[in-house]
């Protein structure tokens, strides 16, 4: 053989075994290309491919609502296809087109607001995805469009701040309300059951101002400074629709030159662990638990689904709350 046949052969040998190494790679994964794993009986078994369409990152409670799914995914060898949707419905309906195109096995929705999802649901559900609802619901006509909704009571969380508030100021004076996103499920039903408790409970407590804080630190101070600004020593109370914006409210006292927690009494919903610190040192006063901990429940659910079980609308988990009577005791055990 000549020099520069020999050099020739060397090359096709190389070429032939890098495209076997290419094909071995591969040969685990089936058409998607993802990595399987062998089931109970030795068959070849899918990896469950879940997209997750997150409202954002907006505040502590939502952070660590994204990595409890992302652990519980991790946990489950689920493939997880995660989106921030940036507080933008239309980012999460392009999360959820693109999860429908990648033909997910299944899609977990945290909704931003209420309204504009039937038309992108419809599609998921002709495309036979199941999806469940995270933390917060959807106005839809047809309740078959998603499987269920895992989260809290926010109607009773609500009801309850406007209890402990409402007996605090012995049932008179006046109070401001920093909401939530505007036209978000948590902003609507936690507004509700406080309007609604304090109406009936309290008639002599007013809501004197009311602004949308949009579950952010920043947006709460702005917003609180703004209402006392405006209505200055007028405020005995400030109920906030999470503890992000309560935490921007005390800022926002303190730098008034007033005492949170007694001056303006405070109630937020959530249960961070700054926030239940914050109401052991006294500067608020009543914190609501939202439990934000979903993933097990969302993977479950999503799992059941699946399996086409029949599942009720709402998994509703029970919250509780902490104020002057247990918040000391209560911080070192909050986990987010
Ligand atoms: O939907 C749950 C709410 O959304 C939480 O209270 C809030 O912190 C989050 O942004």
């Amino acid at each position: 053989m000549t020099r520069s046949r020999i050099i020739a052969c060397g090359l096709v040998a190389v070429v032939a075994l890098s495209l076997v190494g290419c094909g071995s790679s591969d040969s685990g994964g089936g058409a998607t290309g993802r990595p399987a794993s062998a089931d109970s009986k030795g068959g070849a078994k899918k990896k469950l491919v879940i997209g997750f369409a997150q409202t954002g990152a907006e505040s502590g409670w939502r952070k660590a609502e994204t990595q409890s799914v992302k652990d519980e995914a991790e946990k489950r060898g689920i493939d997880l296809k995660f989106s921030d949707g940036q507080g933008k419905q239309e980012l999460q309906i392009q999360a959820i087109h693109s999860f429908i195109q990648q033909k997910v096995d299944g899609i977990i929705l945290a909704p931003v607001v209420v309204t504009g999802f039937e038309p992108v649901l419809k599609e998921a559900k002709e495309a036979g995805i199941p999806v469940v609802l995270s933390d917060r619901a959807v106005e839809v006509k047809d309740p078959s469009l998603y499987a269920t909704l895992v989260g809290s009571d926010f109607v009773d969380e609500g009801k309850r701040c406007a209890e402990y508030l409402g007996k605090k100021m012995n049932g008179k004076g006046n109070i401001a309300e920093i909401e939530g996103n505007s036209g978000s499920a948590p902003q609507i039903e936690r507004k509700k059951g406080f309007d609604e408790a304090l109406a009936k409970e309290f008639p002599n407590i007013k809501i004197i101002a009311d602004a949308d804080g949009k579950f952010e630190i920043a947006k709460g101070k702005e917003v609180m400074e703004a209402m006392l600004r405006a209505n200055g020593k007028n405020i005995n109370a400030v109920f906030c629709h999470n503890d992000d914006m309560g935490l921007g409210a005390i800022q926002a006292i303190q730098e008034a030159g007033m005492k949170p927690g007694k001056d303006i009494l405070i109630a937020t919903i959530d249960g961070e662990k700054l926030m239940v610190q914050q109401v052991a040192d006294g500067n608020s006063n009543c914190c609501v638990e939202c439990k934000a901990l979903l993933g097990s429940g969302l993977f479950d659910a999503i799992q059941q689904a699946i399996d086409k079980k029949i599942l009720p609308k709402k998994m509703i988990q029970k919250d509780d709350q902490f104020d002057e009577t247990n918040a000391k005791a209560m911080v070192e055990t909050r986990k987010y």
